[in-house]
């Protein structure tokens, strides 16, 4: 019997369609990494079935490989097309003026890297995901040998850093370039642009969750999908 898809699985899929939709034959797509970036990536391997699309995918992830290899994306590196077309991938938060936390997979380094290389980012997320301003958590990768001098210094950025654990069993989460975690809680963010350049500038730390730089965000809803631009 087949299970009907729950009302936040349809919204982030409508959303996925929808910047999907906007992918043309020749291009090279940044493929995300999270749920929503899975449907889109399915979606994706649709259209380069059906339509026999022309494309090439840079993944972000591990998972977000393997997803897309049993899609059928024809993959590429960053070191063999260090620009890219579009980027299409989801978030935490959108807050209004469309800057986003993203980490929530513990990925975004390498998601920042693939946006920033990206024409365009486009991200699609279900509605749930917009707020005013962003408030949760700011996912933070560091170096494991410097993780108390980065503490230290999120803590006189006025925040209070967490170690991100895995699992039950009391382990530390390790991201696929072999660092830890930290979730930087700043509680409401009122100027993501200051922290996200404070956050640079942290020594130790190798990439933080505030993004600045999405085009376009696709937001799936109730009746639909509303396209929220800079
Ligand atoms: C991955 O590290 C994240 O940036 C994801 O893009 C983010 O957590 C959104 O994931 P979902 O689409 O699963 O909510």
């Amino acid at each position: 019997m087949a299970v009907a898809k729950d009302n936040k699985s349809m919204k982030k899929e409508r959303a996925a369609e929808s910047a999907v939709s906007l992918v043309k034959d020749g291009m090279v797509v940044g493929l995300g990494t999270g749920s929503t970036a899975e449907l889109a990536i399915a979606k994706l391997g649709e259209r380069v079935k059906r339509e026999e699309l022309d494309i090439l995918g840079v993944p972000t992830s591990l998972r977000t490989e393997m997803i897309a290899i049993e899609s059928g994306i024809p993959l590429t590196t960053l070191s063999e097309h260090p620009s890219l077309d579009f980027c299409i991938d989801g978030a935490d938060q959108v807050d209004s003026k469309l800057n986003l936390i993203k980490g929530g997979w513990g990925s975004h380094t390498r998601e920042k890297i693939v946006s920033y290389a990206s024409k365009r980012f486009i991200v699609c997320v279900d509605d749930s995901k917009l707020v005013e301003q962003l408030n949760s958590p700011v996912p933070v990768e560091v170096l494991p040998y410097a993780v108390r001098v980065v503490e230290a210094q999120v803590r006189e950025l006025g925040g209070a850093p967490v170690l991100r654990k895995e699992g039950n069993r009391g382990g530390y989460f390790v991201t696929e370039g072999g660092n830890l975690l930290i979730d930087a809680d700043f509680g409401v963010i009122n100027n993501p642009e200051e922290l996200a350049v404070a956050l640079s500038s942290v020594v130790g730390a190798i990439e933080h969750g505030i993004f600045t730089n999405a085009s376009e965000v696709h937001v799936g809803g109730e009746g639909g999908v509303e396209v929220l631009r800079r």
